[in-house]
């Protein structure tokens, strides 16, 4: 499916179907009224008689519109103007997606002249529009023995003056870069435990270098590992047949010598809980624990896409979490990457013992800012519910930068406190730290842990745990937080740029 912008006059375009909106109380838009006119009042005549209304949610396919080249008119009910927030144009993206699906249509003009959104702004209503109908068109069927019905919809136009066609134009590659980024995310978060393993998850990696140049790729294996010294890393993995792996993917867009920024995934490719065994219900999502590894991997292809003048290493921790002879035992203690020891009281607070030792490699690269994603604790879900990733930083400045970015990208995140109290929770008494600290507060507690290994940097951490998938009929994976870090890494570029050429 390819986007496109065009220019007018409506009346001209040739296309299966030109979709206008009409706001409350049937007032019509500037493209309703320029279409009312070529078709001599007959729109008007529609809200007259109230068959149409403006209402929110309302569509109404209109067949032969007289004075068009287009074959069809579908109009939207843009509703009141306070009904005009993310959450409405996203439902309304969603609504007009669908109907040309099902409509089996071949080519759309959506032209709703920014009316769709309260936010003034064309160059994100546009990406917006492109991230939400591509979303909407996006259909799992790698381990269905029938595949998916191809989609007819080939090409959707969005309408802009001339004088927005450059802006529309930026707002379109972007867009379609970052909902490829998403669903090559889902793509992989949505495959079973038994197909995306560890070593699967580094294929990937290895398939994006063959794609981009600009991507370079290392895989560390176990033997790698233990000579390092990733002792907690390992022991998630031990009790596993699927071995572990460490994947780097360095993305160069700047000068080879600029310092990276850095992402850093959790990539659990199925979390049992290991000996401290998870409950049987619903535990087939845990195949969704790699959430973060998908979000990095995602965002890496989206970044690759956009060809940002950044530097950017992308790390996965990846393991399986399993109970075995050989797994890991609560009450073991382990030596990290750090030298620092952990005491596993809990063998399914296994995320952070995976991460702690990525986040400690990742310090080679001498990082201007860190951030881990990760599905890490079921406290988060309980805090935040499903709609807001969990953000916790020793850097405020970096968090606020990452709120922006969400708020932005309509990807938001909440900021949690990492105050020192709540490291006491901590506490071992027979290793430097526990890996758990209790019910209270457990995903400051998870946090708190990560920040023991990113003294060393900038850090920020982004519990995806409530996020990363849906579950029950519309179970998939959302590929959330993609948008949210092609937005930070977009606006570290143009501040990069602004203050390169000072302009
Ligand atoms: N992957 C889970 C967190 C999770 C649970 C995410 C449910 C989404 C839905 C993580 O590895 C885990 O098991 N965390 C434990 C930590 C606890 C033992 C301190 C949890 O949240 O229960
Ligand atoms: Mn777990
Ligand atoms: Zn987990």
């Amino acid at each position: 499916m390819d986007f496109e912008i065009v220019n007018g006059p409506v009346t001209e375009l040739e296309t299966d179907c030109i979709v206008i909106g009409i706001e409350a109380e049937g007032k019509l838009s500037p493209t309703a009224a320029e279409i009312d006119k070529a078709a001599g009042g007959y729109l008007n005549e529609l809200t007259t008689s109230g068959d149409l209304t403006g209402k929110a949610g309302e569509q109404q396919m209109l067949f032969k519109v007289p004075g068009l080249n287009a074959r069809r008119v579908l109009v939207i009910g843009l509703g009141k103007a306070e009904e005009r927030k993310d959450r409405h144009y996203r439902k309304l993206v969603t609504a007009i997606t669908g109907t040309l699906k099902r409509s089996g249509i071949a080519s759309a003009v959506i032209a709703l002249d920014g009316l769709a959104s309260d936010q003034d702004d064309t160059y994100r209503q546009t990406r917006q529009f492109v991230e939400w109908c591509s979303a909407e068109l996006y259909q799992y069927d790698a381990t269905k023995s029938k595949k998916a019905d191809p989609i007819k919809l080939e090409k959707v136009a969005l309408l802009l003056s001339e004088d927005d066609t450059e802006l529309g134009e930026g707002a379109l590659l972007d867009g379609v870069a970052i909902a490829n980024g998403v669903s090559a995310a889902r793509d992989v978060a949505n495959l079973p435990g038994n197909i995306c393993t560890p070593s699967y998850l580094a294929e990937r990696a290895i398939a994006l270098a063959e794609n981009y140049e600009t991507i370079k790729v290392e895989i560390l294996d176990e033997a790698q590992m233990e000579e390092l010294g990733m002792g907690a890393l390992l022991a998630v993995g031990r009790g596993s047949s699927q071995p572990s792996r460490l994947i780097v993917m360095r993305y160069t867009g700047a000068d080879k010598e600029e310092q990276p920024h850095a992402l850093v995934g959790k990539g659990i490719t199925f979390d049992t809980g290991g000996i401290s065994l998870k409950p049987g219900a619903d535990m087939d999502e845990m195949k969704f624990d790699m959430g973060g590894a998908a979000s990095v991997l995602g965002t890496m292809e989206t970044l690759a896409e956009m060809h940002l003048p950044l530097n950017v290493v992308g790390i996965i921790a990846a393991a399986e979490n399993m109970p075995a002879g050989n797994a890991v035992k609560p009450g073991d203690i382990v030596t990290t990457l750090s030298g620092k020891t952990v005491e596993i009281l809990n063998t399914d607070a296994e995320g952070r013992l995976v991460l702690c030792d990525a986040l400690s490699y990742a310090e080679r690269y001498n990082p201007q800012s860190v951030i881990d994603i990760a599905t890490l604790t079921g406290a988060c879900i309980i805090a935040l519910g499903h709609q807001a990733t969990g953000l916790l930083s020793n850097d405020q400045a970096l968090a606020d930068s990452l709120l922006d970015a969400g708020e932005y990208a309509a990807d938001r995140a909440w900021q949690l406190p990492l105050w020192d109290e709540f490291q006491e929770q901590l506490d071992s008494n027979f290793a430097d730290m526990a890996n758990i600290g209790g019910r209270p507060g457990g995903t400051i507690t998870a946090a708190c842990f990560l920040s023991r290994f990113t003294e060393q940097y900038r850090w920020a951490h982004l519990d995806i745990a409530g996020v990363a998938w849906k579950s029950g009929k519309q179970k998939g994976a959302t590929g959330r937080c993609v948008p949210l870090l092609a937005q930070y890494l977009l606006d570290l570029a143009e501040q990069k740029e602004g203050g390169d050429d000072a302009e």
